[in-house]
């Protein structure tokens, strides 16, 4: 494990020494084969995707994505000095968004080494300090109770199992603390519903390996989004991993949405 701090970083004292095998081969339990597995597999998917992740999100979305991570930025409401860890960060989007408006305290953690260079060269403009760290869900380099706000956009439909990623991020959350999650999730129903199935289905494959030269990693993503749960059963999830829900929010017809749960 390492650690790839932005030059302006101040913040080490929230961090705690995890040993993973390398490359970031703990995880879990070694019962839990798949998961180890699966895990590896999306961190080389997201690694070979980096370079065209950005453009990919605004041509596949319309530019509306950027909308999606403005929201979740506005139903935060965050306060000034107070922290919030961005995991799944990726190439630094979220992140970004909060640190541009707000004077907050901003760390953002992901498995992928590639996306966090993306992320480096995006935060490096900006005055706000904030600190990018190689970690993994299940095994959060931070400290317990250090964080006020944990967001994940489009990242937690890779944990799995993600109750357990859940729980991991609910020790590392101050009490009373909150996790927002922005996410796709697979309720659509009607014309819009079809619509959004047939979009996905047809074009976001094809579109996301001429962009991305990559084959499977867009066959993966409307996949992925099939696989995971509907808002009500996601909400269970995150009652188990020790959370109350707070809010849902429902964005783009349903498209997305966001849950917001408290410690
Ligand atoms: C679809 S991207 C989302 C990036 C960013 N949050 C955004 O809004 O664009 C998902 C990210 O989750 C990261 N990820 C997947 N599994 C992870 C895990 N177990 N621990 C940390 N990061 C993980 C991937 O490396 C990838 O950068």
């Amino acid at each position: 494990m390492y650690y790839f701090i932005h030059k302006n970083a101040i913040k080490t004292k929230y961090l705690r020494l995890v040993v993973y095998n390398a490359p970031l081969l703990y995880l879990i339990d070694m019962s839990e084969r798949n998961s180890i597995e699966d895990a590896r597999t999306i961190e080389y998917m997201f690694d070979s995707i980096a370079h065209r992740y950005d453009l990919l999100n605004r041509v596949l979305s319309f530019g509306i994505d950027t909308r999606w991570r403005k929201r979740l930025y506005r139903v935060l409401n965050l306060q000034p000095g107070q922290k919030l860890l961005d995991l799944a960060t990726g190439s630094g989007d979220i992140l970004k968004e909060f640190l541009r408006t707000n004077n907050i305290i901003g760390v953002g953690c992901d498995r992928s080494g590639q996306m966090l260079n993306f992320a480096r060269k995006k935060l490096n403009g900006l005055e706000m300090p904030s600190l990018l760290v190689r970690g993994d869900a299940f095994r959060l380099p931070f400290k317990t109770k250090t964080f006020d706000a944990v967001t994940i956009g489009f990242g937690i439909r890779n944990m799995r199992p993600r109750v357990e990623a859940m729980k991991e991020i609910h020790r590392i959350i101050a009490p009373a603390g909150r996790l927002a999650i922005l996410e796709f999730f697979p309720r659509q129903t009607g014309v819009r519903g079809n619509m959004y199935k047939w979009y996905s289905k047809n074009v976001i494959p094809r579109v996301g390996k001429i962009i991305s030269g990559s084959d499977f990693a867009y066959r993966y993503l409307p996949e992925s989004i099939r696989g995971f749960p509907e808002i009500e059963q996601f909400e269970d999830e995150m009652r188990s991993a020790g959370f109350t829900i707070d809010a849902v929010h429902q964005l783009t017809f349903g498209v997305v949405s966001i849950v917001v749960g408290r410690k």
